[in-house]
C-alpha cells in the first residue's frame, strides 16, 4: 500500500462517468473536461481515449494536455482572463477557441490571436451551488452582445456564449435560465447580422454519491436538453466543461492519523492531510463522506485537523467517527476532484525567488 496521504484513482470510474454523460446528453454534446479538477495525465489519457476534449485554464494545463495527445482543436481556453504571453503561446500551438468577458481581453486576443473564435462568458445565477463561482467573471446579456459585436470589428470571430452555474450545482433551474440568457444573446447578435453557432454550457454538473444529495444527472440532462431544444437551432454546437462530475467519484483520498490531543474538553485528531495539501474545499464547508477501517468501533466526537502549524488547518470542528488511534487510516470518499488539483491550482506556479545580497 502506498504511504499516506495519497489519492487513489479508479480510471474505470472516470471512463464510466464520461460514458454516462455521453449517454444522457446524446452525441450532440461535446465533452471538454475541465482539467483544473484533476490534471493527472492518466485521467486525461482515459478521457482522450474515450473521445473527450479538454477545457484548459493556463499554459501549464495546455502543455500537459498536449503531452497526453490532445490536439489544439480539442482544447478550449476557457479562462476569461489570460496573460498576454499565454494567449500568444496558445495561439502559436494552434488553439483557436477562447473565452472572453471584457474589452481588454478582446484587445489582447485581437493582437495575439487574430481571427480566433471567441465566446462571451455570461454572469448567471449560482443559487443552490455548493461552490459558487459568481462575481469574478461574466457579463450581463447586453454587455455580451456588445463584446461579441466588438470582437467582429477587431478581426476576431464571435461564435457564441458560455456561463458557469457554480460547482456542484444542485439547482437545475440555474441551467435553464442561463441557457435562455444565451439564446437571447444569440437572437440579439443575429438581429445585428452576427450569426452565433456555439453554446458552451460550462461546468457545474454535480458529483454523484455525494453528501449534498445532488439531483440525478439524468434529470439535469433532461432539463438541459429540453431548454436547449426549445431555444437553439440543431445546427448549433453544444459543448460542456464538466470537471467535478468526471473525476470526483473516481478518487479516494487516503490519510493517516498522526496525532491526537485533548484541548479544552475537545478530542483532537491530526491527519497527514489538511486544508493546505488537498482539502482546500473545506473552506466552503464541502462535505466529504469519511470512512475508517474500523466502523465497528465505538463512535465519538472529534475535531479533525490537518498537519500544518496553522490554526486555519482544521477540517471539521465537530465530526463523529469510530474511535481513531495514531496510525489508523481515514478515507475521504469521492475526493477525485479539486484535491490534488490544488497543487499549483489551474497550473499556476508559486512565485520564484529572486535573490539579492
Ligand atoms: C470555465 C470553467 N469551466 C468548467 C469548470 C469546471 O466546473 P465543475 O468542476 O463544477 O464542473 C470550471 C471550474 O472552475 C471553470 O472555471
Amino acid at each position: 500500500m502506498p504511504t499516506t496521504p495519497y489519492l487513489s484513482i479508479d480510471l474505470d470510474r472516470v471512463r464510466a462517468n464520461y460514458r454516462d454523460i455521453k449517454r444522457l446528453f446524446g452525441e450532440r454534446l461535446e465533452v471538454f473536461y475541465a482539467v483544473k479538477a484533476n490534471r493527472d495525465p492518466r485521467v486525461l489519457k482515459t478521457l482522450l481515449d474515450e473521445g473527450g476534449c479538454v477545457d484548459v485554464a493556463s499554459m501549464t494545463e495546455i502543455r500537459i494536455a498536449a503531452d497526453v495527445g490532445f490536439a489544439p482543436s480539442q482544447m478550449v481556453f476557457s479562462n476569461p482572463i489570460k496573460a498576454p504571453g499565454e494567449i500568444e503561446e496558445a495561439y502559436r500551438l494552434g488553439i483557436r477557441l477562447f473565452a472572453a468577458d471584457s474589452m481588454a481581453e478582446l484587445s489582447k486576443l485581437s493582437k495575439l490571436a487574430s481571427g480566433s473564435d471567441i465566446y462571451a462568458r455570461l454572469s448567471v445565477s449560482n443559487k443552490g451551488s455548493v461552490w459558487p463561482l459568481t462575481g469574478k467573471f461574466g457579463v450581463e446579456k447586453h454587455d455580451a452582445v456588445r463584446l461579441l459585436l466588438a470582437a467582429k470589428r477587431l478581426g476576431l470571430n464571435p461564435v457564441g456564449t458560455t456561463f458557469h452555474v457554480g460547482s456542484q450545482c444542485l439547482n437545475q433551474d440555474n441551467w435553464c435560465s442561463a441557457i435562455d440568457a444565451c439564446a437571447d444573446v444569440f437572437d440579439a447578435c443575429a438581429e445585428r447580422g452576427v450569426a452565433l453557432s456555439l453554446l458552451n454550457l460550462g461546468g457545474g454538473l454535480p458529483a454523484m454519491e455525494n453528501m449534498t444529495n445532488p439531483p440525478p444527472v439524468a434529470a439535469i440532462a433532461e432539463g438541459i436538453l429540453r431548454c436547449v431544444d426549445k431555444r437553439f437551432d440543431p445546427s448549433v454546437r453544444v459543448l460542456m466543461e464538466p470537471g467535478r462530475n468526471m473525476v470526483a467519484t473516481a478518487g479516494t483520498l487516503v490519510a493517516s492519523v498522526i496525532g491526537e490531543a485533548e484541548r479544552q474538553g475537545d478530542h483532537w485528531i491530526y491527519l497527514d492531510v489538511g486544508v493546505y495539501n488537498g482539502l482546500m474545499e473545506i473552506h466552503e464547508k464541502f462535505p466529504y463522506e469519511l470512512r475508517t477501517d474500523h466502523p465497528e468501533r465505538e463512535k465519538r466526537a472529534y475535531v479533525l485537523a490537518g498537519p500544518t502549524c496553522d490554526s486555519v488547518d482544521v477540517i471539521y470542528h465537530d465530526i463523529t467517527l469510530p474511535r481513531l488511534n495514531v496510525g489508523d487510516r481515514v478515507l475521504f470518499m469521492n475526493a477525485g476532484a479539486y484535491t490534488t488539483g490544488y497543487d499549483r491550482y489551474n497550473g499556476f506556479d508559486f512565485p520564484a525567488p529572486d535573490y539579492r545580497g
